[in-house]
């Protein structure tokens, strides 16, 4: 018993306890080259979905709210103005009969000579740069008497006017008229004021403001600076519209791509899902515009270099909510949706939607290699649509892969069932969603490694680590939950032969807009930073190489071993040997990397995303407080030896000399 007794102390003694690391170095062994899995240029992608205000009072830079008066409530966001005593009337008038998709629009009456009108909120205001120029535009048709001016004035927060220009409608039929202004300040809750100079009526329609820098300069565009945050990742591919947003909460407000294309003016705006989703997180005013529409998701895909993949509703309704399904003698039109919506990409311009494209300005072809067939949706009603839906589009476009869902959860019945039914048919991609905590995000970094290597390819469609609960509004993006991610990353990694993508999600929320939580980028109406998490993705983007190669810690490959998650790759484009190795315990630890199978150049770098405080976060004042930093490092012949800071994510490239 005395022996015993000695026996464990002394193994206590040599053994670190349970995540404490050892101080001893740790020789890491790098066989450069036994190349196991070639990386797709796919691998690490983005996943747009227009919640949090992502779209509209997000990334589509239009600043007035329900511009063309189709919020259920029809002057949401408007409010009337009577200056001075002045007097005068709206009208909301609905032509639904002439124009289906824009039915309402509004006649004002001014009484008075002058200051009668309304003003409009914006989005928790409209974000204003001095000096920044505007443009304003307006559908209006006079109604009666001529000599009618408009005074446009854009407000700050005290009432103050910080920009202005007039615009007089000459014409009694519909026409759109337009005038620009410098602002005088920066304002992140501006308001725009209609008035009203001269007395008679106006009718009024599709009221828009936008800034002329928008991204690549583009008119009626996108908000440049939270595109370039998506550009900055250099991502393999764009996920677009959802989300959930492609099923709607029912079948009447699923995403429609073909109405989202086209003058926006004739876009039919629907309610956005997100508006009523959650109790605790009402969003009244949240519409789609559908401003940002299938044009201009594919355009940014191709500016920022990424694939486009676009999701199709494929005749089923969220399974949260109504779970509506189209009967399946009735899908004719939404497989015939997919089907246009594969020649509006790649077709030459001689077919109809190839034609469409180019009437739209954009006569080169996508280049559309993948397309999912529905959200995230389940069951034998899924199975049964998902089969109609591949056999019609592989027969007539056999080299597009499909993408298919397993289910809300990565593991339970659900999954399982749709996963076996799916690998017996054969499916080309899986979509696998976790939102988990961050102890499942590290737990699971060997998740891929015993998946079926000759299966279908594995994309990880929507991912995040949650602090406090699936859902929960508390949940913030800290600095623990993108460490378990860049740990689970590189079992991601090591498996590129099996996933081929994978994607966080959300990508963006507005401070005051948002519905989820936690998501990658936040933003107010000027500014927007990158969370911990945005810029652990931005690693792997930046640095996924082409070619995985093993990186073992006695022999055994490193998922976890005194906090140690690791996987290193070669760039056979830049010639460089890439390693990522994160050490989680709260101790720093000594690394040896010795590479075989290459030579190396004497000297390579470290870029290192670390804070000594696991709650840490990134915010508008502070946007940098965790983000990574570059050095220069030096090599002994073929080592690397580094140490490895706590709670630090670490990522070294090296040449490889010929
Ligand atoms: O990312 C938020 C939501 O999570 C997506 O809309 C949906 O696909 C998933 O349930």
């Amino acid at each position: 018993m005395k022996k015993c007794f000695l026996i464990l102390c002394a193994t206590a003694f040599l053994m670190p306890a349970f995540g404490q690391p050892n101080n001893a170095e740790k020789i890491f062994t790098i066989d450069a080259d036994k190349i196991k899995a070639h990386i797709q240029p796919t691998m690490y992608g983005i996943f747009f979905e227009d919640i949090n205000m992502s779209a509209d009072g997000g990334v589509y830079a239009e600043l007035v709210k329900n511009r063309s008066f189709e919020f259920k409530m029809p002057l949401m966001g408007w409010k009337e103005i009577k200056q001075d005593g002045a007097d005068g009337s709206i009208l909301v008038l609905n032509r639904s009969r002439d124009n289906p998709d824009n039915p309402r629009y509004i006649q004002v009456t001014s009484k008075s000579a002058d200051g009668y009108g309304l003003s409009n909120e914006g989005f928790h205001g409209m974000g204003i740069k001095k000096d920044d120029k505007y443009n304003f535009s307006v559908l209006a048709r006079l109604s009666g008497a001529a000599g009618l001016g408009l005074r446009i004035e854009l407000v700050n927060s005290k009432g103050e006017v910080i920009g202005n220009s007039t615009v007089s409608p000459t014409s009694m039929e519909w026409k759109k008229d337009t005038a620009s202004f410098i602002a005088s300040e920066n304002e992140p809750k501006a308001s725009l004021r209609l008035l009203i100079k001269g007395t008679g009526s106006v009718d009024l329609d599709m009221v828009s403001l936008f800034p002329q820098d928008t991204w690549k300069q583009r008119p009626g565009g996108l908000r440049a600076d939270l595109v370039q945050k998506l550009a900055d990742m250099k991502p393999g591919f764009l996920r677009f519209p959802g989300g959930c947003i492609v099923e709607g909460r029912e079948l009447y407000t699923r995403y429609q791509w073909k109405r989202t294309i086209g003058d926006v003016a004739n876009r039919r705006m629907i309610i956005n899902r997100w508006n009523t989703e959650f109790a605790h997180r009402p969003a009244p005013d949240y519409y789609q515009t559908f401003g940002l529409g299938f044009l201009e998701y594919f355009e940014l895909a191709e500016d920022i270099g990424a694939s486009p993949l676009p999701i199709i509703n494929c005749g089923m309704a969220c399974q949260f909510n109504t779970c509506e399904v189209v009967p399946i003698n009735q899908l004719g039109p939404y497989v015939q949706d997919m089907l246009d919506l594969i020649e509006f990409a790649n077709g030459p311009v001689t077919t109809k939607w190839g034609k469409k494209r180019a009437e739209l300005g954009h006569p080169k072809p996508f280049n559309l290699k993948m397309l999912g067939v529905g959200n995230e949706q389940w069951g034998d009603q899924y199975i049964e649509r998902y089969k109609l839906f591949e056999k019609a589009i592989h027969a007539k476009y056999p080299q597009i892969r499909l993408v298919s869902s397993t289910g809300p959860s990565p593991d339970g019945d659900i999954f399982n069932h749709s996963n076996k039914i799916l690998r017996g048919l054969k499916a080309d991609i899986l979509d696998e969603h976790y939102y988990s905590s961050p102890d499942w995000f590290f737990k699971n970094v060997k998740r891929y490694d015993n998946y079926d290597r000759k299966g279908p390819k594995i994309f990880a469609g929507e991912y995040a680590a949650q602090s406090v609960a699936t859902v929960s509004p508390e949940n913030k993006n800290d600095w623990e939950c993108a460490l378990s991610e860049a740990a689970f990353m590189t079992g991601l990694e090591r498996n590129a032969d099996v996933v081929n993508m994978a994607s966080y999600a959300p990508l963006f929320a507005h401070v005051e807009g948002w519905q989820w939580t936690p998501d990658l980028i936040w933003f107010d109406n000027l500014r927007s930073y990158g969370t911990p998490d945005y810029y652990v993705q931005q690693l792997y983007c930046l640095n996924k190489g082409t070619d995985v190669v093993p990186v073992t810690l006695n022999n055994e490959t490193v998922t976890g071993q005194d906090g140690c998650y690791a996987s290193s790759v070669l760039d056979a484009n830049t010639h460089e040997l890439i390693i990522k190795i994160e050490n989680s315990s709260k101790e720093e630890q000594k690394a040896d990397f010795a590479v075989n199978g290459v030579k190396l150049a004497s000297n390579g770098t470290l870029t290192l995303l670390q804070s000594d405080d696991l709650n840490s976060v990134n915010s508008l004042d502070k946007p940098l407080a965790v983000s990574p930093q570059k050095r220069e490092i030096g090599l002994t012949g073929n080592h690397i030896k580094l140490t490895l800071k706590p709670y630090s994510f670490n990522v070294i490239r090296v040449k490889l000399n010929k």
